[in-house]
């Protein structure tokens, strides 16, 4: 496996798997890589001939106050990860080789960004969008891979591929837990002893609707109120949002008839966590 650090470079290896007549899958992530990033890299690996995974704090997707600078960076333990895995090649550049200095062009996107986590964090999507975008025109991948863990980024990543047109297959891969239930997340390592027992509450609430809807609940108010009792139940979470949306296009629904997505964010002292589950009713 070959820790590759400039777009050049990269540029090359793809390059030469095509002429090889190599597929190619792309894992898009931030690093701190955990069990949930592993899943997505040994798909990629079962589905494609070389694997790329992007390791980089991507700058813009953080708000001004939010934690680009604290965010947790372990290169050795990623690239042991990706190895294990069974990747070709890490990509690791640094922000000045994604970011020239008089960049000024950004991918913005109307609709489903703006509900959810957009509204708390109005720049995110753009920057996730833009980075994105980049890693595929330098990767051209035949396949990328995406958690539903970021449910919102997921659907929106599908829909800026439908939109502009990417001759790339989004796959989506479940959420991975850990043993109690707590979604796996880089973000995890912010939490102290009893936030982490607290961080349950996220999960176990969205069970709680989970078990209504299934008993054939289809008010999907009724449902949101008892997920964010349960969430209240606990001191040390502030609750940012519980939504039931439509699975597509992230608009709120009152009743449930088609797939739905409930999702959460919830700051567990300073530390934003998020989760959601799909149901459908069909
Ligand atoms: P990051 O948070 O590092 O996540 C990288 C990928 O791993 C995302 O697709 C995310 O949904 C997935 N993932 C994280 N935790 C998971 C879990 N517990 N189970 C399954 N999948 C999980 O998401 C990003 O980075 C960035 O926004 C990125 C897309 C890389 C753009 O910068």
């Amino acid at each position: 496996m070959q820790i590759v650090t400039t777009i050049e470079e990269l540029r090359s290896i793809v390059k030469w798997w095509r002429g090889e007549g190599h597929s190619v899958g792309l894992v898009p992530t931030m690093g701190y890589l955990h069990e949930g990033h592993k899943s997505l890299i040994v798909k990629a690996v079962s589905e494609n001939d070389r694997v790329v995974v992007s390791d980089f704090v991507n700058p813009t997707q953080f708000g001004a106050n939010e934690d680009l600078s604290t965010y947790p960076r372990d290169m050795e333990r990623d690239a042991a990860l990706c190895e294990a895995a069974g990747a070709d090649v890490i990509f690791h550049p640094s922000p000045e080789e994604m970011y020239l200095e008089d960049n000024c062009t950004f991918v913005d996107m109307n609709r489903l960004t703006k509900g959810l986590c957009g509204k708390t964090r109005p720049t995110h999507f753009s920057g996730v969008c833009t980075v994105v975008f980049k890693l595929f025109n330098i990767v051209t991948p035949d396949r990328a891979y995406f958690g539903q863990k970021d449910a919102q980024q997921l659907a929106v990543i599908r829909r800026m591929v439908r939109d502009m047109n990417f001759n790339v297959r989004i796959v989506g891969c479940p959420i991975v837990r850990e043993a109690d239930g707590l979604a796996m997340s880089s973000r995890n390592a912010y939490l102290n002893e009893k936030e982490r027992k607290a961080a349950l509450i996220l999960h176990k609430s969205l069970v709680l609707g989970e078990e209504m809807l299934r008993a054939g609940e289809r008010d999907a108010g009724k449902v949101r109120d008892v997920i964010l009792k349960n969430m209240r139940t606990e001191p040390l979470a502030r609750i940012d949002y519980v939504e039931l949306v439509d699975a597509k296009n992230l608009e709120p629904v009152k009743k449930i008839e088609g797939p739905i997505l409930a999702a959460t964010a919830v700051y567990i002292g300073k530390t934003r966590l998020i989760d959601n589950f799909h149901y459908d009713s069909e």
